[in-house]
């Protein structure tokens, strides 16, 4: 859950990677650190904070030219963030110099045989164990960087992204991968290294995605050479072209990446169904199912498996799957599944779905599926992650870069693609009527529109949160479809506002959550015309009449629950089916403006980091 960016070519290596390791704080911001060759020496600065803080530090403290260089953004794993355990980390001698993303799992055995070789330790990490390794293995071996971090490598248990150069030998930097992202940028005699894209999209569209167990030495003016690290098989490098463009990564005149991706929202479901649903001749094509078809029809269920934001997606997908196409459902988290031996047959279908397609739980529980003879399906948003790689066949979502921690445009996205596959399969089984099919399809197709509409409540919503933004705590209630983006809304809240926010089926709520509330307690209900509405508007009643607070988000138009509520927000009609993307924007702009308010960072809560790569 760090990001590591590295140069190697002619130009000034400092600001690409101080620009990158910007690009890369999505995946941890509690410190961080460069170290750069000037042509005599390394010069290295790291320091606990976010990449700003190492810019005025590093500009302060040290010589920064050189062609050569590393950075590191760090989330901590061993170790508290603080200067001594930013990365990069040299070995011993001071000859070596590494960053890592990922954990080394044996770092304290490994650690204790190099003490007793007189190897000494600054930090509590286990990155500066794996440095002094290679240090130790290049020395009793006799060998070259490559071999000894080859060697190293297989040494260690764990996941790692790596690049690590050496001071005597500067013209190379060596990276390996096993678990973490690892990017390399192919230019003119000149290499990048990253842990995405981002930070060379600028200079070069050509890329080489690090498979698992692959290394590669990259010198300047020569070819990409790849091995395998556990048995030297020569890898072949595939170069791929890349299709992000810089305006997608920048803010683009919003304040906070997290507001532009939730005004992103219509385009971005535009883009996931693009070219898939073609409403007028009454289609869905998608080849990911459409090559998989007969596994879908004959699958005795399909289980869902996703961490987060990504989850609440799979569990309106098991309503959608359920309702429209009559296929059981469950939905895991990918975390609980990997570890206790579920049982899965070859006749169930998995579905995965992840925005960063890293993370690990939900990488582990796609190998559990498979090594269980499970078809693995995924759905992500980033092109050539691990989980895209992983599963048997799956459909990007397209809503093009997430940056804010805070999922907004994935959730909506996900949910997109899981209903074209629901409608799909609902078609072919025939549990659909034609007129119904067409109606939805022709109804999703407009969403985008209706999407822009409830983004129109935002100064009204700007308003609310004003009202609220001291509380301490937060109920959110919704049944039925509604229900997941109550819990979905609760999460953003608690995410990036550090407000104590649950969320709850509505019914549920007289079996226990009934008695938190009080005149203190803003309750957001999502009280839509479809569905339960009128058990939901007895739900209301009982929070009036103990005096909680209502923010109810309902139907355009509606005047039963106006009567009731303190606040209204409305939304357009929809089927009940396709509600979670209207119901959803209201929810993600007040968590937006409460934590604004509240003075938090709204795009790098304290914390978090956006790819989960650790379990
Ligand atoms: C959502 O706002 C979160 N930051 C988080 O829950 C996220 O959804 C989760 O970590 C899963 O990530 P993924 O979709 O990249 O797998």
């Amino acid at each position: 859950m760090c990001g590591i960016v590295g140069y190697i070519g002619y130009r000034e290596a400092y600001p690409i990677i101080m620009k990158g390791l910007q690009r890369l704080e999505y995946r941890g911001y509690d410190s961080a650190g460069i170290a750069l060759y000037d042509g005599n020496q390394i010069n290295l600065s790291k320091t606990k904070g976010k990449v700003e803080d190492l810019r005025n530090k590093s500009e302060r403290d040290i010589a920064i030219n050189g062609t050569l260089g590393i950075g590191h953004t760090r989330w901590a794993t061993h170790g508290v963030p603080n200067d001594v355990n930013s990365h990069p980390h040299y070995s011993n001698s001071g000859d070596l110099v590494i960053i890592h993303n990922g954990i080394i799992e044996n770092y304290e055995s490994v650690k204790t045989e190099l003490k007793k070789r007189g190897y000494v330790f600054e930090s509590d990490t286990d990155t500066e164990v794996l440095v002094n390794l290679i240090e130790e293995v290049k020395k009793k071996e006799n060998v070259k960087l490559g071999q000894a971090v080859q060697i190293a490598l297989n040494q260690v248990v764990g996941a790692y992204a790596i690049a690590v150069f050496d001071k005597q030998k500067p013209d190379e930097i060596v990276v390996a991968k096993l678990g973490s992202p690892l990017a390399i940028g192919i230019g003119d005699k000149e290499f990048f290294i990253a842990s995405d894209a981002s930070p060379f999209i600028e200079f070069t569209n050509n890329a080489v995605y690090l498979e698992d167990d692959e290394m590669a030495i990259i010198r300047p003016g020569k070819e990409i050479k790849l091995r395998k690290i556990k048995d030297d098989a020569v890898a072949y490098p595939m170069v791929q072209e890349l299709q992000l463009n810089l305006e997608e990564i920048e803010k683009g005149g919003y304040d906070h990446f997290m507001l532009k991706e939730i005004y992103e929202q219509p385009r971005a479901i535009k883009d996931t169904y693009r070219g898939r649903l073609l409403a007028d001749q009454g289609l869905i094509k998608m080849s990911g199912i459409d090559d998989n078809l007969e596994k879908f029809l004959n699958a005795n269920r399909i289980i869902i498996v996703a961490c987060g934001t990504s989850w609440h997606a799979g569990l309106v997908a098991e309503y959608i799957f359920e309702d429209l196409a009559r296929v059981p459902v469950e939905v895991e988290y990918a975390s609980e599944f990997r570890y206790r031996n579920p049982v899965i047959t070859n006749k169930d279908v998995v579905i995965a779905i992840s925005q960063s397609g890293e993370t690990a739980d939900t990488l582990a529980a796609i190998k559990l599926a498979k090594e269980n003879g499970a078809f693995v399906f995924g759905v992500c948003n980033v092109v050539g992650s691990s989980i895209a790689r992983e599963t048997d066949a799956g459909a990007y979502t397209h809503a093009g870069p997430e940056i804010g921690v805070a999922s907004t445009k994935a959730f909506t996205t996900q949910i997109t693609i899981l209903t074209l596959i629901a409608l799909k399969l609902a078609k072919e089984k025939g549990e659909m009527s034609e007129p119904r099919y067409h109606e939805i399809l022709t109804e999703l197709e407009i969403i985008p529109s209706k999407v822009e509409r409830a983004l129109q409540a935002n100064p009204l919503v700007e308003i609310i949160a004003d009202v609220y933004k001291d509380s301490e705590n937060c109920l959110y209630l919704g049944r039925g479809y509604n229900f997941p983006v109550a819990l979905e809304g609760a999460l953003k809240l608690k995410e990036i506002s550090y407000i104590h926010a649950e969320g709850y089926p509505a019914a549920e709520m007289k079996h226990g959550p009934i008695a938190l509330i009080d005149e203190q307690m803003p309750v957001i209900v999502i009280a839509t015309k479809k569905g339960h509405y009128e058990k939901v508007v007895s739900n209301i009643q009982e929070i009036k009449s103990r005096k909680g607070k209502i923010i109810a988000i309902v139907t355009e138009g509606d005047e039963q629950v106006r009567e009731l509520a303190d606040h209204v927000i409305e939304v357009p009609e929809t089927f009940e089916c396709l509600s979670p993307l209207l119901t959803t924007i209201p929810l993600q702009l007040l968590s937006y403006h409460i934590a604004v308010m509240r003075g938090c960072n709204v795009d790098q809560p304290r914390n978090l980091a956006k790819s989960v790569t650790v379990e």
